[in-house]
């Protein structure tokens, strides 16, 4: 399948794109339907921080990568870096790799059945009816045993990112907070989503991917890195540092992008993805500790350690009007580590999912 067959079916992020129209040139980031991607703000966020003074740049909560692809573009040497094992492979894809694409011949590979090969069929026997019918469980089961047999770390990265941004478009809410197959089989009238991306087959999805991927591979001449830590724990130094945390709101209501995207992590870690599983939970979500980044009673401290971590670089957080801790807060918190503090609001900016009016997006800009 060609991607203009796979973009009958608009999203949100087609009008994201829009953006891109801006008088500020940029190579446009591939699209995704992540949570708290900053894809939209990215001419805003560039013209905020063009005039600061830096080459090297650690994007350290990469998530998407588009901060890091924009930063990379403008021929900044930059590190991305996520937590998730699968947002590391994203980045290694997009950001550290160069050069390598995925062929015809390895898309075909990644897609059949392997005679000779003695596939497992975890996924299948273990989340039906909570993600994904049973016939893609199946094709999942296959999908993700043979990626490890591409040739070469980016190339796998590049398979893999197709197969999260595919598995991520065929979810109610594109999220896997949930046991919801049901939305996407039951007879309804439905005021929300997009039917026919779920029902796309896989594979569909996954070709056109692919295509997206290999596109937004370029060599920006100087080396960039992915890495995989905890914020807090990034070694090296770097000439600016870009924090965009996970938001809680005013409520206290943090996102948890491990139990939002568990599925993806497990998809990468097939072998111990049984040992690792959460069976009190009807989602079966993987086991893990929560976040200081989504408890509103520990977030305080640690932008405290992260602005002392990074305190010998320009510090850049995204962040949002009615977070915890409040934007007055983090100001003054930044203040005692840097002399000249600066606060940018985005005018009416809201988040694709987000139904809060009340939020805007800022920038607070530490030198
Ligand atoms: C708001 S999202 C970043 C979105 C990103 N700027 C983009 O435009 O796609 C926050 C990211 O932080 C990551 N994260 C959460 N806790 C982390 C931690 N302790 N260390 C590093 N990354 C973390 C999450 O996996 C998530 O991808």
């Amino acid at each position: 399948m060609n991607r203009s067959k796979r973009k009958q079916t608009p999203t949100s992020q087609d009008t994201q794109l829009e953006f891109f129209k801006s008088p500020v040139q940029l190579r446009t980031p591939p699209s995704t339907r992540y949570q708290g991607s900053k894809l939209k703000l990215l001419p805003w966020l560039w013209s905020n921080i063009a005039d600061l003074e830096f080459d090297t740049a650690l994007d350290a909560f990469g998530g998407t990568g588009c901060v890091s692809y924009m930063l990379k573009d403008r021929g900044k040497h930059v590190t991305y870096n996520d937590h998730l094992r699968f947002n590391h492979l994203i980045g290694t894809a997009i950001i550290e790799n160069s050069r390598i694409r995925l062929s015809d011949d390895d898309q075909d590979s990644v897609l059949s059945r392997h005679g000779g090969t003695k596939y497992k069929d975890f996924i299948a026997q273990t989340f039906g009816g909570i993600y994904f019918t049973d016939e893609e469980n199946a094709w999942l089961d296959v999908v993700c045993q043979n990626i490890p047999t591409l040739r070469g770390r980016f190339k796998q990265a590049l398979a893999y990112y197709a197969l999260f941004q595919s598995c991520i478009v065929k979810r109610p809410f594109n999220l896997f907070h949930r046991k919801n197959l049901y939305m996407r089989t039951a007879d309804v009238k439905r005021s929300f989503g997009n039917k026919a991306t779920w029902d796309t087959p896989f594979e569909e999805h996954f070709r056109g991917f692919v295509e997206e991927a290999n596109a937004a591979v370029f060599d920006a001449g100087v080396p960039c890195h992915a890495v995989h830590h905890d914020a807090l724990r990034i070694p090296g130094d770097y000439d600016l540092v870009y924090m965009d945390t996970p938001y809680i709101n005013k409520n206290g209501v943090g996102v948890d992008y491990f139990d939002f995207y568990h599925f993806l992590e497990g998809l990468v870690d097939y072998a111990n993805w049984p040992d690792r599983i959460n069976r009190q939970r009807k989602h079966l979500p993987l086991n893990g500790v929560r976040s200081a980044w989504s408890n509103p009673k520990q977030t305080k401290e640690a932008f405290a350690t992260l602005f002392e971590r990074y305190r010998n670089a320009v510090l850049v957080v995204s962040y949002r009007s009615d977070g915890i801790p409040s934007e007055d807060d983090l100001i003054d918190l930044m203040r005692t580590f840097k002399q000249k503090v600066r606060c940018i609001h985005f005018g009416e900016y809201k988040y694709v999912l987000s139904t809060n009016g009340n939020s805007k997006e800022l920038l607070i800009i530490g030198q």
